[in-house]
């Protein structure tokens, strides 16, 4: 079996003949370079590496967000082809479509010459040990570069961003400064999921760029968010249950006055996490760590397990501001990329610290209205619906399909016990000018390790409805569309695979 750091050399020397390849069509084309990306925090961070990376080297570049590489887009990128012929890259998507690329391109008059760089399982590969994936690689260098190729998992290890750097950095080694862009890229494909909120695999690689370079420092911390008033992110923590108190933010704000805490900044607002001191820090902690063993009779070292988080700090951010920490960071380049604002968030990952950032802010605060009133919809409505192994749920009016896939992640990682983790979810949202629903598919860890791979169970019940549409994705986290006539059958096939990946007769 290869190490990390084999994978890593046979990936960067695959890389630089794509380097070779990318600038000799350059030099042929004398043309345009065109990223094709994907509108999720890692999408943008892939798209904003690439770009900032061309800039440096003048390089001209335009980049164009899109909800996802589907049929009908990859039509249009090719009649967009005939006026421009550019050279295009698509970025955090293409590998899941890379067979309909090389159809329709190839079919071109004139060929495109283009690259994908990808962490998602590609085309009719099921998971990360088939035995095809050496075929696509051999068949598709230098134009394709995946995870997958080099033994690497496209879904915990490295991120479409984290693909970009690698590129990047091979580009011209100044890169490196863009490390933090794509460790935000990762985190916003939840991939710091090592314990206590560890980077794994080639992300650990690409956190010690940026540690070298003095762009993060990794803290250890308590497990709420640094930015809302500390009475609210202790109270909503989907990760610490205080009996009595969770959910309910004036009691907690009577606890941590209880334990000491001057909750009160001298300006009138009430503290945030970033606002205490390590003294403070530690009150809580103790604080919390003693109510949790007295009324639930857990042990200290489960709840710090829960408690104690690495955070990831970038250095050269303001102490406080939505850019600071990692965590925040991503969720500000979600919130516009699925608010149809991906191009702030793409200036946001490149550098702006004016306009773009400022706009984001504004945008941020109707966005997460918008997740919290969906959240609370779904939840009060009990507009979840069951078959025997999935769960499923439609937007219907109140959730739109940009932001579909996150409220289904965030049902499934929230640990609040409101859903059934034994079963993967699957949300529908209607699109307005198509009669097809949106869908994302989100499992948790625990199926994952027994069986449950959402990638392949989407295109198996895609198949298995006769349905057309590209699907797939990753073993936790898939999408599809689905014609509105034929959803119920397409459930039904979901249920019917989970039942068989769960070996269930
Ligand atoms: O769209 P959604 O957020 O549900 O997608 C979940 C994951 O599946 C994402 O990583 C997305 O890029 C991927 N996906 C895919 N092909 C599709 C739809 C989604 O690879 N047709
Ligand atoms: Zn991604």
């Amino acid at each position: 079996m290869s190490t990390p750091i084999n994978s890593l050399r046979l990936l960067i020397s695959d890389l630089n003949e794509t380097k070779k390849w990318f600038l000799n069509k350059l030099q042929g084309n004398g043309t345009l370079v065109h990223i094709y990306t994907h509108l999720d925090a890692d999408g943008l961070s892939s798209g904003a590496i690439l770009g900032k990376a061309f800039y440096r080297e003048n390089i001209p570049f335009q980049i164009s967000v899109l909800r996802q590489l589907e049929r009908e887009e990859i039509l249009k990128i090719a009649n967009y082809y005939e006026e421009t012929k550019c050279l295009m890259l698509f970025t955090d998507f293409g590998s899941g479509q890379y067979i309909e690329l090389i159809e329709k391109l190839k079919s071109l008059k004139e060929v495109p010459s283009f690259i994908v760089l990808d962490h998602h399982l590609p085309q009719k590969i099921p998971d990360k040990n088939d035995i095809k994936l050496k075929e696509i690689y051999n068949n598709s260098r230098p134009w394709h570069i995946n995870p997958y190729f080099y033994n690497i998992d496209g879904s915990t290890e490295i991120s479409g961003a984290g693909i970009c750097y690698f590129f990047a950095k091979v580009l011209n080694e100044r890169n490196k400064d863009l490390s933090p862009i794509a460790l935000v890229g990762a985190t916003g494909d939840i991939q710091s999921q090592g314990p206590n909120n560890s980077f794994t695999g080639l992300n650990t690689i690409i956190l010690e760029h940026a540690i070298e370079n003095d762009l993060i420092e990794v803290i250890n911390d308590l497990n709420f968010s640094p930015i809302k008033p500390l009475n609210e992110a202790i109270s909503y923590s989907s990760e610490i249950n205080l009996p009595g108190l969770s959910d309910n933010t004036s009691k907690m704000l009577k606890f941590l006055q209880s334990l000491g805490i001057l909750m009160e900044n001298s300006d009138g607002s009430i503290k945030t996490l970033n606002d205490l001191n390590q003294d403070e820090k530690q009150k809580v902690s103790a604080g919390i760590i003693e109510y949790i063993s007295l009324k639930l009779d857990t042990e200290p070292s489960e709840i710090i397990n829960k408690l104690i988080v690495k955070r990831y700090i970038l250095k050269n951010e303001v102490v406080g501001s939505e850019l600071h920490d990692l965590n925040e960071f991503s969720y500000l380049l979600n919130s516009c990329g699925r608010s149809d604002n991906g191009s702030l968030g793409i200036a946001i990952a490149m550098g702006d610290r004016r306009i773009a950032y400022d706009k984001a802010k504004d945008q941020l605060i109707n966005y997460k209205k918008l997740l919290v009133q969906s959240l609370t919809w779904l939840q009060e409505e009990n507009k979840i619906q069951y078959k025997d192994y999935i769960q499923f749920f439609f937007g219907e009016d109140v959730i739109p399909e940009n932001i579909i896939g996150t409220i289904a992640s965030m049902l499934i990682f929230s640990k609040s016990g409101e859903i059934d983790l034994s079963k993967p979810v699957f949300g529908c949202a209607r699109r307005k000018e198509e009669e097809v629903y949106k869908i994302s598919g989100r499992a948790h860890q625990t199926i994952v390790e027994n069986g449950v791979n959402l990638s392949e169970a989407i295109r198996e019940a895609l198949e298995l409805s006769n349905l057309k549409a590209l699907g797939g994705g990753h073993p936790p986290a898939a999408g599809t569309k689905v014609p509105v006539d034929k959803i119920d059958l397409f459930l039904e096939n979901c249920n019917t695979v989970i039942k068989k990946q769960l070996k269930i007769d």
